[in-house]
Formats: structure tokens, sequence, C-alpha cells
């Protein structure tokens, strides 16, 4: 028996919500444990869509529980309203199938001022974040000053530590000319929604032992993207967590080899947000054709992705990076009404061909992509449920992808809505 990780293997919005929810049919617990309300992972179930920024995508189905690991960056007011917009589509939640890490850092008011004061102020170098304080929280966490969860549980802790944190702020926020955060507010509004919180907070690392050792079947849900990963994504134009799947078990509190399977969900195109590097971006009238068709506006900020062809090359790193095992391979149905479909396959770099996507941003700003061009099948995959059903263009196309990349395709999505997916491998079996 596995336990899954299902990982977005470029720069997100890969489809991760959608397949982690048709694969909690089979799962008894699922577990966010990167990244925080940056994420916006959409599930359409029946018509209903559910968009989900820092709940995991089990949430929606009956007799699951849903784990907020340690390694996510909480706001807790975010949390609460989320929880109220779930409850208004019916959907269940309570202290039996929520549960909250205690250990969990919070993003307060003033990490979301932060993050806005630098976009506003980087002018060019810029990183087009989210604004919702997701840098700035992980910087307080690395450098040892975090509220977390359990520090709610006290209001002399919470001042104390609020004290700390504040100073730090404080005197980064004189020299930007920004007026000082006054403490003692923020104290009594935490206090205010404290024990909504503190009911779902409990050490994770327990239960997930506990779950193990009742044979339950566990799958971790990555936010983000490999590519927008702290180590190993296009830096400085990244998000502040380790996305890659080891994280799983840093950010829940399990040893690695608790994890038996890596499923890395990777669009039959690319899209990104945000700034940095894009080697197949298209600009042109097939990226707006992406772009309309895939609906790739962002769950979190609307802001429009940037699209472009599939990126053999990029995937194939991240694959190794993140030590994929395979691939759900979405959005195929979006390439239906094209005659041409390109997929990189090398780079040129200074009039070299190379085979891999350098670490330098300055590199991989100046990589010009190789393609292999396909035949457009210009007819419908929208909805198909099987292999045989696809036309052969789409059949060859898909092929040549797994060829390239080295790894099996386990399946592939045809639809947003939750049962449009072919099943090629489980990987829970
Ligand atoms: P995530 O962040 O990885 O969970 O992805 P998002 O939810 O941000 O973005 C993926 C978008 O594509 C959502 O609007 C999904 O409903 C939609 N989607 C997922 N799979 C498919 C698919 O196979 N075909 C189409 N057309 N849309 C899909
Ligand atoms: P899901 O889980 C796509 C991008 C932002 C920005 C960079 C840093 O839905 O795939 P941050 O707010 O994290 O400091 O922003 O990362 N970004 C995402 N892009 N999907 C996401 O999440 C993202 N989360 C952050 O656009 O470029
Ligand atoms: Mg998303």
């Amino acid at each position: 028996m596995n336990n899954v990780v299902v990982v977005g293997s470029q720069w997100g919005d890969e489809g991760k919500g959608k397949i982690v929810d048709w694969l909690s049919s089979e799962a008894d617990v699922v577990v966010r444990f990167q990244g925080g309300h940056n994420a916006g992972h959409t599930l359409v179930i029946d018509g209903v869509t559910y968009k989900l920024r820092l709940l995991p995508s089990g949430i929606v189905r009956k007799n699951k529980i849903s784990i907020i690991g340690n390694g996510v960056v909480v706001d807790p007011w975010a949390l609460l309203d989320e929880i109220e917009e779930a409850k208004t589509k019916a959907v269940e939640i309570n202290e039996n199938n929520l549960i909250l890490s205690e250990a969990a850092t919070l993003i307060l008011p003033f990490h979301r001022e932060m993050d806005e004061i630098r976009e506003d102020t980087a002018g060019k170098s810029k990183i087009g974040t989210t604004r919702r304080g997701i840098g700035p929280a992980y910087e307080d966490k690395v450098g040892r000053r975090s509220i977390r969860v359990m520090d709610l549980a006290s209001k002399k802790n919470l001042e104390n530590r609020l004290a700390v944190v504040l100073e730090h702020h404080n005197a980064i926020r004189k020299g930007l000319g920004k007026p000082i955060y006054e403490k003692d507010k923020l104290v009594e509004d935490l206090l205010k929604i404290a024990p909504n919180i503190l009911k779902y907070s409990a050490p994770v690392w327990r239960k997930i032992n506990q779950f193990k050792s009742e044979n339950k079947k566990i799958l971790f849900e990555g936010a983000q993207g490999i590519l927008l990963d702290v180590d190993h994504g296009t830096y400085p134009y990244v998000t502040s967590s380790n996305t890659v799947a080891a994280s799983a078990a840093t950010g829940s509190g399990c040893g690695p080899n608790l994890i038996n399977y890596v499923l890395g969900i990777t669009k039959a195109y690319t899209t990104r947000v945000g700034e940095g590097p894009f080697p197949t971006e298209l600009t042109d009238d097939i990226g707006n054709h992406l772009g309309e068709k895939g609906h790739e506006f962002g769950t979190v900020t609307s802001r429009k992705r940037r699209c472009g062809w599939f990126d053999g090359v990029l995937v194939r790193q991240t694959i190794k990076i993140s030590g994929i095992n395979g691939i759900a391979l979405t959005k195929l149905d979006v390439l239906d009404e094209l005659d041409e479909i390109n997929l990189c396959v090398a780079y040129e770099l200074n009039g070299k061909e190379i085979d891999y996507f350098p670490a330098a941003v300055e590199d991989q700003l100046n990589v010009k992509p190789v393609y292999k061009i396909f035949k457009g099948w210009k007819s419908k995959t929208q909805g198909i449920k099987k292999f045989d059903d696809l036309p052969t263009n789409a059949k060859i196309y898909v092929n040549s992808i797994e060829e390239f990349i080295e790894t099996k395709i386990s399946s592939i999505s045809t639809s947003p809505e939750r049962e449009d997916t072919i099943l090629l491998i489980d990987p829970f079996k």
C-alpha cells in the first residue's frame, strides 16, 4: 500500500487540486505541507466549483481527514474565512476532520503589509508575489521570531513573542518611512479568534504516526510547483518554501520513508503567474488562445497567467529534482483546436545546444527553445475517459512527452470535472 505525494512539476496551477480531489476517493488522509494561501486549488464536482487556498483538497469528501502541517504558513483570518466559505457549499468542517499543526507559523497583517511595501517599491525587480505575506512570514520562521499556532493559547507568550517580532519589523518599517505597527490591538484581535483556531490545533506528527500504524492511506498535497522552489526554482523569482516532494516529510513531521510514490502534476502546455524567466512563453495569438481556452487567470489574484508550449527540458529536470515516479498530464483538451503543437526538447545558449535548464537567472532568461513540432488533432478530447478514445495525433503527442521526460504518464485529465480523467497507473497500488 502506498502513500502518495502530489507536487506541481512546472510553475504552479498544473491542476493539483483536481487530481488530489480525484485521488482522495482512495485516500483516508490529505495533508498540506508547505505554502499558504498563495495557493489556489480548483475542484469542479458535478458543476460546482470549489477554490481552496489553505484547506486540503480532501476536505470536500465525507469521512476523510484533512491536515494542515507545520510547514504551512497560516493566515488565521484567511483560514477562518475559507472554512466559512466552504460551509456555505455544504462542506462539513469540524475538529474531527480538520487538524491544524500546533507548530504552524502564522502569517500576520504586518507580513502582508511588508510583502506589499516591498513589491510596490521594487520597481523592475519585483517578483510579482501574491501579496499574501508568504515571503515575510517564512523569513520570520527561519529568523526564529515567528508566532506559531500554539502561541495563541497564552496571552503572555503571545505578547512576549510579538514584542520580539515587531521590534524587527518596526526597525525596517521606520527605515522605509512607514508607521510603526502597534502590538496591543493585534494581541486583542488574535485573542478574539484564538479559540476558533485552537480547536483544530494538534501535534500533527503524532496524528500521522497514528494513521501510519492504522495503515491509513495518506495523500500529501503540494502547493506551487518545483520551478517556484526556493532552492531549485527560477531564483529569485520563486516562492519562499521548498515545493519539492521531500518537503512533505519535514512539513508534516514524518520520515521520507513514509512516502512511496511521487506524482508530478503536469500541464500539457506551460503557464506562469508573476515575473521571471519562461523560455517557451508565447506572446502571440496562440498564447492568447491557450489563455482563453484554458481559463488561465490566477485563482488567488485573478492575474492573467502567461502561457507557452510544453517545456520537456524543464519537466525532465523537475522530475529528477523531486523524484517524480509518474506524471498526471492535465488540460490536454486545451490543445484541441491547434493546427500544430510544439514541444521544447533542448535550448540554445550562446550558440551552443544544451539539454538542461541552467541555474543562473541571467542564463535562464537567455536560453532559446529548440522545438519538435507535432500535428494537432483538431477534434474534441474534452471529457474523454479512455486512452483508446483519444485521437491518434493526441496519442502521438502524449507518448512523445512520456518518452522525452523518461517517466510514465499515470493519468490524463481532459476537463476540470473530477470524473473526466483517464487512469493509466494507480499511484496507490
Ligand atoms: P492548482 O493550483 O494546481 O490546483 O491548479 P488551479 O486550480 O490553480 O488551476 C488549474 C485550472 O485548470 C483550474 O481552473 C481547473 O479547474 C482547471 N483544470 C484542471 N484540469 C483540467 C483539464 O484537464 N482541462 C481543463 N480544461 N481544465 C482543467
Ligand atoms: P498553486 O498552489 C502559481 C507565484 C507568484 C509569484 C511567486 C512568489 O495554486 O499552484 P508568493 O506570494 O508565493 O511569495 O509569490 O510565486 N505563486 C504561484 N504561482 N500557483 C501558485 O500556487 C503560486 N503560489 C505562488 O505568482 O510569482
Ligand atoms: Mg493554483
